[in-house]
């Protein structure tokens, strides 16, 4: 499924994300620049913003550090500045340049190819592509040297999102309106994505847990943790509050989530239990050992002194294994638990063990996972669903036909795709069987 099926983008956070600089020249439409800001943020895009010198009296930069995150670049001329991300540094770091609002004096020194200043020297200096939404009185709006810049600019390659026509600022009626920050956010990165998840705090967890044998060795499995964190992405993109409940693995801390390192299944299960009251969704990923050595060896394991005797006995050696606790039932047998998906990574009878699931752990629903060797010769690449970053799994969840006795059980197939893709259909398939749960505890409160 891309984003045109899906009918909004969401940013493929798997990938970099788009890397914008926003700039901000002079003009009363300036109060509109952070909401364009918050709007990509919101879209996962990553924004740095340059401001001119007029664009500072009509809002402060301290608002454009906050709403984008970072310090707001303002002057050429200026050692620390250079020293920190420079003029150049930012043009190269930029894959696009929107400046919204763009003031007539700002489009007559793009079209001159000026460098006077920040924004027309990183403009210049940038190989991005250049975006730029004019705002003005209608009357510099229409000037022929607006328009006569306007088309220079076009034949430059520049994109032009023209300006509306209506009331003005300045009291007068006609085209020179900036467009909406909303609109100017779809236009460059697509629409942004429903937010399913608004208000939803959503506890995940992802990659396998290592059970400690002595002080250099452990069981541990193949999971790399990318699922998990795909579903944390997806999720953080339709809105929630994203607490990541990690094992060991080698991914970096998606932004805007709260990540959480643990090790062992126990250490996973005490994290879980801190959050999992004041969460309303829980996604199960991390692929947690079942069984855990029965003690650990203080000291590194050594192999018996070289005697014959002792060479026979070391032929062999057992491991005594003790069960680890089941994080996905302990959350699911809450009295108040939250929304629950589990995976249920499997090699064989993949559909009948996650049915068996779904109905012993109490879960809402299991995203079955076929995880053998035919699943690592189906995937394009060859490459393992452990690792990999595409998957496909079953969803199995209890539909609202059939009785509590033996409720029917719905199934889904959701066909192989890129992991972030596939996470965000997991939650659109889980937001109204959560939206139904929260329903029937609400009545059965009353
Ligand atoms: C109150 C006020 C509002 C202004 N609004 C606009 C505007 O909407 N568009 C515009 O092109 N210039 C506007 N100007 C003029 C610019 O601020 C001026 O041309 C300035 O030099 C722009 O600098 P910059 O392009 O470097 O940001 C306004 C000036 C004032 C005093």
């Amino acid at each position: 499924m891309d984003s045109m099926q899906l009918g909004y983008t969401l940013p493929m956070s798997w990938h970099e994300n788009k890397r914008i600089v926003v700039g901000v020249s002079g003009g009363i439409a300036a109060y509109k620049s952070p909401t364009l800001v918050r709007r990509l943020v919101q879209r996962g895009c990553q924004v740095r913003v340059v401001m001119s010198r007029a664009a500072t009296e009509f809002i402060t930069p301290l608002t454009m550090q906050a709403v984008s995150g970072h310090p707001v670049h303002q002057h050429l001329l200026a050692a620390e500045a250079e020293a920190g991300m420079g003029h150049i540094e930012l043009a190269r770091w930029a894959e696009q340049i929107i400046i919204a609002p763009a003031t007539a004096n700002c489009l007559a020194n793009l079209a001159q190819g000026r460098s006077d200043d920040l924004l027309s020297a990183v403009v210049l200096a940038s190989a991005a592509e250049v975006v730029v939404a004019p705002a003005m009185n209608q009357q510099m709006w229409q000037h022929p040297a607006t328009q006569r810049n306007l088309t220079a600019l076009a034949d430059n390659g520049v994109r032009v999102l023209a300006p509306m026509a209506g009331a003005q600022a300045c009291g007068e009626t006609g085209p020179g309106r900036m467009l909406e920050p909303e609109d100017i956010a779809t236009l460059l990165v697509g629409a942004a994505p429903p937010r399913l998840l608004a208000g939803v705090a959503a506890l995940i967890t992802a990659g396998p847990t290592w059970e400690a044998l002595d002080p250099v060795r452990g069981l541990t499995n193949r999971s790399s943790g990318k699922m998990g964190y795909a579903m944390a992405m997806a999720a953080r993109d339709f809105g929630a509050q994203v607490t990541l409940i990690s094992g060991p693995v080698s991914l970096e801390t998606p932004r805007r989530v709260k990540r959480i390192d643990v090790s062992s299944a126990r250490q996973m299960l005490e994290a879980v239990s801190a959050y999992a009251s004041q969460s309303q969704w829980f996604i199960a990923v991390a692929a947690v050992a079942d069984y855990r050595p029965a003690t650990v060896a203080a000291h590194k394991i050594k192999k018996p002194a070289a005697t014959a005797a002792a060479a026979k006995a070391s032929q062999r050696m057992s491991l005594e294994l003790v069960k680890n606790p089941d994080i996905l039932a302990a959350v699911a047998s809450l009295r108040k638990a939250p929304f629950s998906i589990g995976f249920a990574a499997e090699t064989e009878h993949t559909l009948a063990n996650a049915r068996q699931k779904l109905m012993n752990k109490g879960v809402d629903m299991i995203a079955a996972n076929y995880v053998g060797e035919r699943a690592a010769k189906a995937t394009d690449s060859g490459a393992h669903v452990f690792g990999g970053d595409e998957n496909a799994v079953t969803l199995l969840y209890k539909s609202e036909r059939g009785g509590r006795a033996e409720p029917a059980i719905q199934q889904v197939a959701l066909a192989k795709t890129d992991k972030y893709q596939l996470a965000v259909q997991i939650i659109e398939h889980g937001a109204p069987l959560f939206a139904r749960k929260a329903k029937a505890v609400k009545s059965a409160a009353k």
